[in-house]
């Protein structure tokens, strides 16, 4: 898998205070750096009876603070500048006696001093017992943070690590915690903010009796792709997904789906949309009354008859309508040969703007890689053969300016 280097040059300071969470900090000192960031950590004295300076060291390959007067730290680097130089502080896990102490401005130790000195964001990854979480204190400490625009993810329910207790007080799944980093830390332009967006992705599933069903090879990656860059493109995405086995992009809302008349429904929920993208593979017939039992062998040898209908086309139903139609409709088609010709015929018949013609003369499903031509009414243009992040990435781009030039 490759990661996206969203916090490529980024420099983020995470400070760790003493809960059993802390083991999970090692987990995401790696998700960071993976990314591309620099991290650089602040161990509380607590902190280090759960997690070695020594451990945390090896996975930052950089210096581990954890003293407020340690002379050879404060000649290296001092901790106002340690506080100054983080692009982002991340507290995690978070005690509640650290939110005590930065709600009422205390400073009596490393982690504190830095927490108010900094003038970056602040995230913060709560982990306590839920009974402590939920004390008026906690609460109240809580309440003062946000209000001094300190951000919060977490804290989660579920069983605490130490006692089993059920509540709320979990800290944040790491994933969680790096992706709320990326949304603090991501000043990239947002071309399309304030557009919604309907993309299917996917196969479908056309049951046949209560244990079979039609379907195909769609891995969901290519739909899933452009969801995420639509995303990442300030787009309010919703994404109608038939069943697949990869994960939901972030900041993305999923409405996941079986059959083509579920899609075609959850697609008519969604709208109005200003952009709808049509990459699932839709099964085109369904067996039009579903066996209430499993079917049985009949002896006869052959496969039993079965009535066939055909499913409602969504992209040719979307892009026809007459009310509430998206700017912009469009469609994939997957070729095996005359590519741009077969797609012409295709944006003519289904009434989309574009197509995105996919070859798949070599194979495409459940690949990284995708080779298109992306067919316009004006024309067809090859894109060089690449991931389906980067088609994704792309097309998006091609959204983005088609917005900037048409006014809709
Ligand atoms: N599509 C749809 N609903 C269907 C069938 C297809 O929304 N019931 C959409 C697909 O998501 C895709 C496009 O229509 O955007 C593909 O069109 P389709 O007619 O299925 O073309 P191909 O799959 O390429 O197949 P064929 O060559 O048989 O036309």
């Amino acid at each position: 898998m490759v990661i996206r280097q969203s916090l490529e040059g980024r420099s983020i300071l995470l400070i760790i205070s003493g809960g059993i969470a802390a083991y999970k900090s090692l987990d995401l000192i790696r998700r960071l750096r993976e990314r591309g960031a620099r991290v650089r950590c602040v161990m509380s004295e607590a902190a280090q009876n759960f997690v070695t300076p020594m451990a945390v060291g090896a996975l930052t390959g950089e210096t581990v603070f954890t003293q407020l007067w340690d002379r050879d730290a404060e000649q290296d680097i001092g901790h106002i500048r340690l506080a100054r130089e983080a692009d982002l502080v991340i507290v995690a896990p978070a005690t509640a006696d650290l939110m005590a102490k930065m709600a009422n401005g205390l400073a009596n130790d490393l982690a504190s001093t830095v927490l108010l000195a900094v003038s970056s964001p602040v995230l913060v990854a709560p982990a306590m017992n839920p009974a402590m979480w939920d004390h008026p204190a906690t609460q109240r400490n809580a309440d003062q943070l946000m209000a001094d625009g300190i951000l919060f993810t977490g804290p989660a329910d579920g069983e605490m690590a130490e006692s089993g207790e059920a509540g709320t007080g979990r800290m944040s799944e790491v994933m969680d915690i790096v992706t709320e980093a990326e949304r603090v830390l991501d000043d990239r332009p947002k071309p399309l903010a304030g557009k919604r967006a309907v993309i299917t992705s996917g196969p479908t599933r056309e049951a046949i009796d209560p244990v079979r069903y039609i379907s195909n090879h769609s891995s969901g990656k290519q739909g899933h792709a452009i969801a995420a860059a639509l995303a990442d493109a300030g787009a309010d995405v919703i994404l109608v997904s038939g069943p697949v086995t990869i994960d939901p992009p972030a900041d993305v809302t999923v409405v996941d789906v079986v059959s083509a008349q579920d899609m075609a429904d959850a697609v008519d929920r969604a709208l109005p949309a200003d952009i709808a993208v049509f990459v699932a593979a839709v099964a085109d017939w369904r067996v039009s009354s579903q066996a209430p039992e499993k079917m049985k062998k009949d002896g006869s040898g052959q496969f039993p008859a079965l009535d066939m209908v055909e499913n409602p086309d969504i992209l040719r139903g979307v892009a026809q309508r007459k009310e509430n139609r998206p700017a912009l409709v469009i469609g994939f088609a997957a070729e095996t040969e005359k590519l741009e010709e077969h797609a012409k015929v295709k944006l003519a018949k289904k009434g989309a703007d574009w197509i995105v013609a996919n070859d798949v003369s070599e194979g495409v499903f459940g690949t990284d890689r995708n080779s298109v031509t992306l067919v316009t009414k004006g024309g067809a243009e090859k894109w060089p053969a690449s991931s389906k992040d980067q088609v994704a990435m792309r097309l998006v781009e091609r959204i983005a300016e088609r917005f900037e030039t048409v006014a809709v």
